[in-house]
């Protein structure tokens, strides 16, 4: 259950992070402004590690839009976390072709090594996942990959599983 608090945490942009933004809306003509909103809830998500209602809030006060824009927007793409994810978020492709190559026993692994059910967050802030649909890498099954960088592993086994968390916990301590 998300808690109240996290929704309501204030959120201010760094003059940086604005300057990005800015970047991004003079690609558009004036009073197109809207059209750099997939880019810059990229931009939020890549800062704060999700979107809260506050930062979507504030992006709709700079874009000089209804939060409701915002909203419609961020809840329609899977790729924008509505709540706290950890550190690492391994996103398993769930469709057909991964299904039949082992997808389910991945996913299950990944949920008794991690110890955390889907959209869930381990306690050490480390690890989120879920399952996802289609990642464009049929032939390479059971494919997972990990944001914001969007790095795939592909013919995954319990064992590259492993190691892969395993490499993902050295490198968040270094
Ligand atoms: Fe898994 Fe396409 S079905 S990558």
């Amino acid at each position: 259950m998300l808690r109240v608090d996290e929704q309501q945490q204030e959120v201010t942009f760094s003059p940086e992070l604005v300057k990005q933004f800015d970047d991004i809306v003079s690609r558009y003509p004036a009073g197109k402004q809207k059209s750099a909103l997939l880019p810059i809830l990229h931009l939020v998500q890549a800062e704060y590690g999700w979107l809260s209602s506050k930062a979507m809030d504030k992006v709709a006060e700079y874009l000089k839009i209804q939060d409701i824009e915002v909203y419609e927007v961020a809840t329609f793409y899977s790729m924008y976390f509505m709540r706290p994810q950890g550190k690492y978020v391994l996103e398993v492709c769930r469709t057909g072709p991964c299904g039949i190559v082992g997808a389910e026993k991945i996913m299950d692994h990944i949920e008794q090594t991690l110890g955390v059910k889907e959209g869930e967050v381990t306690s050490d802030g480390l690890f989120s996942w879920r399952g996802v649909e289609c990642l464009a890498a049929c032939g390479y099954g059971p494919v997972l990959q990990i944001g914001p960088e969007y790095t795939f592993y592909e013919n995954l086994t319990n064992q590259s599983v492993d190691a892969l968390i395993a490499d993902l916990k050295v490198k968040a301590r270094n």
